[in-house]
């Protein structure tokens, strides 16, 4: 197959996707597909004409993409080098993707995972992986997945959504510690864990400088998990235990800092329950082809609580979603012709 892997883009989570796209087109061409790796952000300027000859050329720069360093980019030297830019749609994206049998989603985060590109592709009758605009969008902001979940009865923890420090109303029976995170962040950038109300009004600060939406939710005390779900149905779920404070962005993305164990070590009606809920909080917002859910467990009362749902999971060396596929008996490059087989029905 002719096919598109997009990533980069404008978002925080830059690298992660430039991380996910390489591995993404590596294991595609390893399958033997004609393969272009794009930066929906860059895209492939100076290229006039016959586009559909690059498919047949070796442009391969999926080597030269580093790994993700331990803090979320800078994005004003990305931006700096397309001054004056409105779009955030490269030269010659469009019209590429319009080639391919389907374009292969390694985007993260605002414009790639917010439903934008899928909206555009589906009005240009672009094929893509994963899940359509409408789920997309709803997931990118954890407030309105919340609501949701609630809508659904899938359990998530206590939360509220404020739009500034000075509407700030604590519920009466708030307690600390507490989540700060940023509506529509993604890899943790902008999450906080809170302790007390002057590091409340420190987060929030913090948070607001990239939304304007925040959630304060209850922090569960337990252990941590996450559940991949293709077509409806639940992967083996993956238990994340950092070696030091919350999984954040550094103990994402740098090697040994987690210890990811799937099949999670639990009780197997706990491990059904969790899937369960996983296959519910899917179907909740409507996802098509896959996603993956995100979980915490209260190691007292055993009761699990949805987090938030990632449309398009990281494909990264330590991302979750591959650990748990392999745990199928499926290698990494098995899993991106099971994503594009089930994206293409
Ligand atoms: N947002 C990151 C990429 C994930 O959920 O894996
Ligand atoms: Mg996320």
């Amino acid at each position: 197959m002719k096919i598109v892997v997009l990533a980069g883009g404008i978002s925080t989570e830059r690298d992660v996707s430039l991380s996910s796209g390489s591995e993404i087109y590596k294991a595609l061409k390893r399958k033997g597909h004609q393969v272009i790796l794009v930066d929906l952000f860059l895209g492939l300027p100076g290229v006039h004409g016959h586009l559909e000859e690059l498919f047949d050329s070796e442009i391969d720069w999926a080597a030269s993409i580093r790994g993700v360093s331990e803090k979320a980019p800078d994005l004003s030297e990305v931006k700096a080098r397309r001054p004056g830019y409105r779009s955030i749609l490269g030269p010659n994206v469009l019209e590429l993707c319009s080639l391919c049998d389907i374009v292969f989603l390694g985007l993260h985060g605002e414009g790639g995972e917010d439903g934008r590109i899928q909206a555009l592709f589906d009005l240009y009758g672009i094929r893509y992986t994963g899940t359509g605009h409408a789920s997309s969008a709803l997931c990118m902001d954890k407030s309105i997945t919340k609501e949701m979940f609630r809508c659904y009865h899938v359990p998530t923890p206590a939360g509220i959504t404020v739009r500034s420090e000075e509407e700030l109303i604590l519920p009466e029976d708030f307690t600390y510690p507490c989540m700060v995170k940023t509506c529509c962040g993604g890899s943790s950038v902008g999450v906080y864990r809170v302790e007390n109300e002057d590091e409340l009004h420190v987060a929030l600060k913090e948070a607001f400088t990239y939304e304007d939406h925040v959630i304060i939710e209850k922090c569960i005390i337990g252990r941590e998990f996450s559940i991949a779900v293709v077509e409806g149905k639940a992967l083996p779920v993956i238990e994340i235990a950092p070696l030091t404070g919350f999984y954040d962005y550094k103990n994402k993305y740098q090697a040994g800092s987690t210890i990811e164990t799937c099949p999670a070590d639990l009780p197997s009606e706990v491990t059904k329950r969790m899937q369960q809920h996983a296959e519910e909080a899917c179907a909740a917002v409507s996802i098509q082809s896959y996603a993956r859910v995100d979980f915490m467990l209260d190691t007292v009362t055993m009761e699990d609580y949805a987090l938030e749902v990632n449309t398009l999971p990281g494909m990264t060396p330590t991302s979750l979603m591959p650990q748990e596929a392999q745990a199928l008996g499926l290698s990494f490059d098995d899993l991106c012709e099971w994503i594009l087989a089930v994206s293409l029905k």
